[in-house]
């Protein structure tokens, strides 16, 4: 059954846990949406986890449709949100309509994602007016981490804390269907989390928000370091690099490929063959008894 927003807010009420994770590509959407999980998204994180970029700030409004195109197509319940690359809705809500439109009717995704408020929930309120379903994401904002003084939490002090709250109202009030509350303490996004009636998923944020992300790469260990919050389910990093050494001294030792992986010739088509090459110059520097 594909996720719709009328089931996430549903799932808020009845306290049911959401579990949303980041996906890329295809492969990596079918298997997450395969493992049943309600939410995914399309972050820019792409920049980091898939590009090879040090932070999310370089990746392009292009390459999120084209990840978002890839993940849309083998996502089949799972609601998927795209994200809106750094300065791709800064500028105006003109241009923040337009590229939201763009990960919506060229990427296919369910909805978009942008982050901060103030000026941003102008971007947020054109868009969902538009109606484009829109997530905010406070607290933690990758986007514009050097300007909160690098990757730290957030809403330590009492009066950050509160201002939390109302850039999460701000945001609310804007028309956002969902918060993701990233790095936060505990009490401060529960206490957030109950004050709203949209969905909150926390990433870093404790167990009392309505629901959790990780990043693909980091549940799954593919990343070598992740943040203290993420916890490995898999080591698939390993499994990665043994499984590729294994096959790379395979090779090397002629143990693969073997009679099982290669298709049959039938012998008089074998020998028709041979005897057809006779006739035929060989390469200048082929080799006598290749
Ligand atoms: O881009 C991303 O992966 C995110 C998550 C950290 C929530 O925004």
């Amino acid at each position: 059954m594909k996720i719709t927003l009328t089931r996430l807010r549903e799932m808020k009420i009845e306290q049911q846990p959401i579990v949303m994770t980041t996906a890329y590509d295809y492969p990596g959407g079918r298997l997450v949406d395969e493992a049943g999980v309600d939410m995914v998204l399309v972050g820019d994180s792409a920049g980091t986890n898939v590009l090879g970029h040090t932070s999310e700030v370089p990746t392009t409004m292009d390459e999120m449709v084209l990840l978002t195109r890839s993940v849309t197509r083998s996502c089949k319940n799972a609601f998927v949100v795209g994200d809106l690359p750094f300065l791709s809705y800064h500028v105006s809500d003109e241009d923040a309509l337009r590229n939201a439109g763009r990960l919506i009717k060229d990427g296919g995704a369910d909805a978009v994602k942008l982050e901060g408020a103030g000026v941003i929930a102008s971007r947020a309120r054109a868009i969902s007016s538009s109606g484009i379903p829109v997530m905010g994401h406070l607290g933690l904002t990758p986007q514009t981490a050097t300007a909160l003084g690098g990757f730290r939490a957030q809403g330590r002090g009492w009066q950050q804390a509160v201002k939390l709250y109302d850039q999460a109202l701000e945001m609310e009030d804007a028309g956002v269907f969902g918060l993701v509350l990233e790095c936060v303490p505990e009490p401060v996004a529960a206490a957030i989390t109950r004050r709203l009636t949209i969905p909150v998923i926390g990433i870093g944020s404790g167990a009392g928000t309505d629901g959790q992300v990780l990043v693909f790469h980091d549940l799954l260990g593919i990343n070598s370091r992740t943040a203290r919050f993420v916890r490995r389910y898999a080591e698939l990093g390993d499994a990665i690099r043994e499984g590729v050494e294994a096959y790379a001294k395979d090779v090397r030792e002629r143990g693969f490929p073997q009679a099982e992986h290669t298709y049959p010739i039938a012998p008089e088509e074998l020998s028709a063959f041979e005897s057809a090459l006779e006739s035929r110059p060989a390469g200048d520097n082929a080799l006598a008894d290749w």
